[in-house]
């Protein structure tokens, strides 16, 4: 049975009135509300590909379904301050830690909730940001070197 479910994303309050609470957050939020820099990869968990902060906390939006997150403070790329955005593309390109992109977003979040405190600084910052999240271009190095940089 649907019914209304309402999403707090990036600040906003989003209402769906027919809602299926069982659907996919990464669903709603790519095809109701085209939020389009999250991203699928695997659907599984295991890429990272798809990664949002909720309630601050770095999670994969392919294995939330969206009737649990009510209340909850979503925030997706877009919602992450220009600041950021930018300083994270700057330090890409200089390291050359952008190759087809498809990954790139699964990064920024993560490397926005280490910025935030959201792990240890330093060598395990970088480890911990690699850990769960695949670049199938395979520019791990590069990317270190990112978030080296940005913490
Ligand atoms: S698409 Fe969600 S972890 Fe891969
Ligand atoms: S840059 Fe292509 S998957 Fe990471």
């Amino acid at each position: 049975m649907n019914t209304r479910l309402i999403l707090h994303i990036n600040g906003n309050e989003h209402s769906l009135p027919d809602a299926w609470h069982g659907r996919r957050l990464l669903d709603y939020l790519r095809h109701e509300l085209s939020l389009m820099s999250v991203k699928e990869g695997c659907g599984e968990g295991d890429c990272g590909a798809c990664t949002v902060l909720v309630d601050g906390e770095p999670m994969c939006s392919c294995l939330l379904l969206g009737g649990v997150l009510a209340n909850r403070s979503i925030v997706t790329v877009e919602g992450l301050s220009d600041d950021h955005r930018q300083r994270f593309a700057q330090l890409c390109e200089q390291h050359g830690g952008l190759q087809c992109g498809f990954c790139t977003s699964g990064f920024t979040m993560m490397s926005a909730w280490l910025a935030e405190g959201g792990s240890e600084t330093g060598q395990n910052s970088s480890d911990k940001l690699l850990a769960g999240n695949i670049c199938r271009c395979g520019v791990y190095q590069q990317l270190k070197k990112v978030i080296a940089d940005l913490l």
